[in-house]
């Protein structure tokens, strides 16, 4: 038997929600794959921010620390400045423990009705590797002059020689186990200084990898060909926030934010990875029982890939997109799944039906 301790943080609204089914989901698999998982919850949320005045006490990342990894619902609520939730949280995670690959795949699946015209199952199969602790989310700036005719924000976005190759080389490298292919998402024609020199630190480490190609793509055009032609991409590399936008954007292609997962990597293993789904916490459909648990479903198998289980992690998500591919989704898919039922399905595939 091997044991993993997990630090649990559900978070806010639907992440409270979308655990308990990444939970069930990794006691199942475990047992047919004699992993055992023990959990130390944290109640971190925008709630003990209002009642105690931080998100998580200030030894928090101390107490994390030692864990084999870190499983996030999702972190924000109304009444609780995004800033002041994020900024508490999400952002010291992924920075005190240098977690600076975010990769977040994205796959269009047999039973779900994209948006797209023309694109259907196995037509799209990327993953956007975002740099995820500098670049445009800096702490440099601020705002001057509230409630003045005066008033302005400033942000300076941070972008080094060591944090841009880190992650472009692990998005070459992981390139070259897929199909080969990297897309760079930029915007260097003359209006952003930080990147052209993006665009060096790409050049400087595809050099390294010649049988990976390179296409480098502006941010804008970027946007429009994920939707025009996103069967065109496999390894799609972009800052901080080109990564943010890019991953919500691919997700919504593939049918819902709701499927897609996060891992948020250490690759050095210093420090505990990060596993969450990308969506926020949904205040919208919170306390309905109708999350779309997929993303977090995911993201427990890249923990368990992570962890070095790539047969158990194959084994949950061939159950949860079986259970797709069978008709039973969520609401956000267009079907009439809620939360509980659609988990109910995924586990009933564990080790039985379509199960591999
Ligand atoms: P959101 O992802 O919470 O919601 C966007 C839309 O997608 C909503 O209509 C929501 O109902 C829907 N949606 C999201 N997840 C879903 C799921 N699993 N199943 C079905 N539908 C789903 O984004 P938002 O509204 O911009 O943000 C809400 C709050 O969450 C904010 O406080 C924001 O800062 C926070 N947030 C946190 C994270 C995180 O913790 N990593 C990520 C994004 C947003
Ligand atoms: C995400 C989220 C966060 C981000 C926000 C909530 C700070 O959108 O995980 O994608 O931008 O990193
Ligand atoms: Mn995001």
């Amino acid at each position: 038997m091997t044991s993993y301790r997990i630090a649990l943080i559900p978070g806010d609204g639907i992440g409270t929600e979308v655990l308990p089914p990444a939970q069930a989901v990794l006691a199942a698999v475990g047992k047919r794959h004699g992993i055992e998982f023990t959990y130390d919850s944290f109640d971190w949320s925008c709630e003990r921010y209002l009642a105690e005045g931080a998100m998580m006490p200030s030894d928090g990342l101390d107490r994390i620390r030692r864990h084999d990894a870190v499983l996030l619902g999702a972190v924000g609520w109304p009444g609780v400045p995004d800033h002041v939730s994020l900024w508490g949280l999400l952002i010291p995670i992924r920075r005190g423990f240098r977690q600076y690959v975010n990769l977040r795949p994205v796959k269009v699946l047999a039973g779900v009705p994209g948006p797209l015209r023309d694109v259907g199952a196995g037509d799209v199969d990327l993953v956007v590797v975002r740099e995820n602790v500098e670049g445009e989310y800096s702490e440099i700036g601020g705002r001057l002059g509230r409630g003045t005719e005066d008033e302005l924000a400033v942000q300076e976005a941070v972008f080094t020689r060591k944090g841009v190759t880190r992650v472009v080389e692990y998005a070459y490298t992981l390139a070259g186990s897929r199909r080969n292919h990297v897309t760079s998402a930029t915007k260097s024609n003359g209006i952003v200084h930080t990147m052209p020199f993006w665009d060096e630190l790409v050049e400087e480490v595809s050099a390294r990898h010649h049988g990976v190609r390179t296409t480098k793509e502006h941010i804008d055009a970027l946007a429009a060909k994920l939707v025009l032609a996103p069967e065109r991409f496999d390894v799609i590399v972009g800052s901080n926030l080109f990564g943010d936008i890019l991953s919500d954007l691919a997700a919504a292609v593939a049918g819902s934010i709701g499927v897609a997962p996060a891992a948020n990597l250490n690759p050095e293993r210093e420090f505990p990875s990060m596993f969450e789904p990308v969506h926020g916490s949904a205040p919208d459909i919170a306390g309905q029982g109708k999350a779309n648990p997929l993303g977090a479903l995911w993201s427990a198998a890249m923990m368990l890939d992570h962890l070095g289980h790539p047969e158990a992690s194959e084994e949950v998500l061939a159950a949860a997109f079986g259970a797709l591919a069978d008709g039973v989704s969520t609401v956000d898919l267009g079907g009439t799944a809620d939360t509980a039922g659609y988990t109910r399905e995924v586990l009933e595939r564990i080790g039985g039906r379509g199960a591999s």
